[in-house]
């Protein structure tokens, strides 16, 4: 049972900021302190004069360990539960805590409504506090996971936490958790049975079944499912409906019924083909993503878009089809191709340009940081595209600002015969739409020389390479387009973290730069 426990100094908001993210993450809130109090029959200050502080802590330890065979809970702590060896021992064990930091007049205005309700800090609010704050300083700063609430808002800060458990609650197209977790891919099979999820099949591709599907299946079967495995070729070129009718027959042939769940266990090939094949099949089964390479965890597999090629065009038929569990383990990139990494990390960029200037930043430190922080690079740009199709599912406003870069993008992938990555191509897309961008006047060349870095730091190729044509390029953007329609609508960056929406009517104009 992993609780989510917040803990830090009084002040800090552990309450207010617990009750916003339970209800972000659909999970229970429990305030110790509401219990302790519930289960003696009086206040915190009236335990503390009339039994002391010792037994006020015993009654706290007591709660705590009620808490054990408790579901999931966001838990807030008092400022001194964790003090005691054994109730720190318990909390890591039964879950992760966050702790929650401010500066001392943050604390100092916010307790001052509290007159009387906090008997360790009765008197000179100023000088106790300040006491308390230097009393525990070594105990407070000798936990890993923590925030500074200063300045932000609760919802703000529950965001943060949020984005630093890598955990989040989807609803706006369908109820489900994108979560990443660190060999999470152990802890599947549970995950499955506390969402109600049965009889997994896992689809996979023959370069992904060689490092983790048997891991997979053998961490499934410890749970007490019994796995099956079907592997299809990798690759976009096997992005068709001959492999989706592989996928039904494979589901038959298993014996899969209404109430089986098929695991995407890979990139977003596989998990825009399983996932589609899971919602036709018998009118639609339930479907996990399991995303193996950087681009699948921060894009592919959320947002519920599956589907597959057709010879005339990429993604030309699908549906929208949302999962019911998105686990991102990002111990799975061990295995990725470097290539692949790279690829990847240009839709992070984006999503950096997009509405993460700190992510931005990050990635702008080249690709060995980017290695050695994977989990923090992952955490946040789901974080980012989470919060734009949560806010918009189906594209019909802000969800079109992750089409950034991919305009041009998706027309010179089309134009290199699929010889350039989809990132690689993304990032060549990028550069030219903020240098149009800034040729109109909506930014400056400022910001085209700190994408054009990031990009190069990383790996990425930032020009359209010499020999494709001008023309070409054109007739591709129109053709993905899926119409003829004079106008196409673009994502253009205004500055890190700002995108506008901007039709553009004369796209000879969009590459026109003295090229
Ligand atoms: N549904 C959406 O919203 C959405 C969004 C963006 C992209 N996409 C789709 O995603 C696809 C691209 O996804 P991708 O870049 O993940 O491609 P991919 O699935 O083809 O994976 C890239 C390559 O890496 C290999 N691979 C994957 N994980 C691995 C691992 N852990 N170890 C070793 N090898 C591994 C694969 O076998 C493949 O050869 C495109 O078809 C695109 O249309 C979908």
């Amino acid at each position: 049972m992993k609780h989510i426990f917040l803990y830090g100094p009084p002040g800090t908001g552990k309450s207010t900021v617990g009750k916003k993210l339970a209800h972000n993450l659909k999970l229970p809130f429990v305030d110790i302190d509401r219990v302790i109090e519930t289960k003696a029959g009086m206040s915190i200050p009236q335990i503390m004069e009339q039994q002391g502080e010792p037994a006020f802590r015993d009654l706290e330890s007591a709660a705590l360990k009620n808490l054990a065979n408790e579901k999931e809970s966001v838990i807030a702590l008092g400022g001194g539960a964790l003090l005691r060896d054994e109730n720190r021992a318990f909390a890591e064990a039964n879950g992760k805590i966050i702790l929650l930091m401010a500066e001392l007049p943050t604390l100092l205005e916010r307790l001052h409504h509290d007159d009387g309700k906090r008997p360790l800090l009765a008197g000179d609010l100023s000088a106790r506090l300040t006491a308390l704050l230097a009393k525990r300083a070594d105990h407070y700063h000798s936990f890993s996971m923590l925030i500074h609430v200063d300045g932000k808002t609760a919802e703000q800060n529950a965001h943060r936490v949020q984005v630093l458990l890598g955990r989040h609650h989807l609803s706006s197209m369908g109820e489900y958790d994108a979560v990443v977790q660190n060999n999470g891919l152990e802890q599947l099979g549970e995950m499955l049975k506390s969402s109600g999820l049965q009889n997994p099949i896992i689809v996979t591709d023959d370069n992904v079944a060689k490092f983790h599907a048997d891991k997979l299946a053998a961490a499934l079967r410890s749970s007490g499912f019994a796995p099956k495995v079907l592997t299809v070729r990798s690759g976009e070129a096997y992005k068709n409906l001959e492999t989706i009718s592989q996928l039904w027959h494979g589901f038959l042939e298993n014996g899969l019924d209404r109430k089986s769940t098929v695991i995407a266990l890979g990139g977003g090939v596989t998990g825009d083909m399983a996932g589609f094949a899971a919602s036709t099949y018998m009118r639609g089964i339930a479907w996990v993503g399991v995303p193996t390479t950087l681009l699948s965890m921060v894009d592919a597999s959320l947002g519920g878009k599956t589907g597959f090629d057709l010879p005339e065009g990429k993604n030309l038929i699908g549906a929208f089809y949302p999962p019911k569990l998105v686990l991102a383990d990002p111990q799975l990139l061990g295995t990725l191709p470097e290539a692949e990494l790279i690829s990847g990390m240009a839709e992070v960029v984006k999503h950096g340009i997009i509405s993460d200037p700190e992510l931005f930043n990050l990635c702008s430190r080249g690709l060995d940081w980017v290695k050695n922080n994977l989990e923090e690079v992952i955490k946040r740009a789901m974080a980012v595209k989470i919060k734009v199709i949560e806010e918009d599912p189906y594209e019909k406003g802000i969800r079109a600002a992750l089409n950034l870069g991919h305009t041009v993008g998706h027309a010179v992938e089309l134009v290199s015969k699929f010889k350039l990555r989809h990132g690689e191509a993304i990032a060549i897309g990028a550069v030219a739409e903020a240098k149009y961008a800034a040729r109109i006047g909506l930014t400056g060349n400022g910001l085209v020389d700190a994408i054009t870095e990031s990009f190069k730091s990383l790996g990425l190729p930032i020009q359209i390479p010499e020999a494709m044509l001008r023309e070409e390029i054109i007739r591709a953007m129109r053709v993905d387009k899926k119409k003829n329609a004079k106008a196409i609508r673009f994502a253009l960056p205004v500055e890190i973290g700002k995108v506008d929406l901007v039709e553009v009517t004369d796209l000879e104009s969009i590459l026109d730069d003295g090229r």
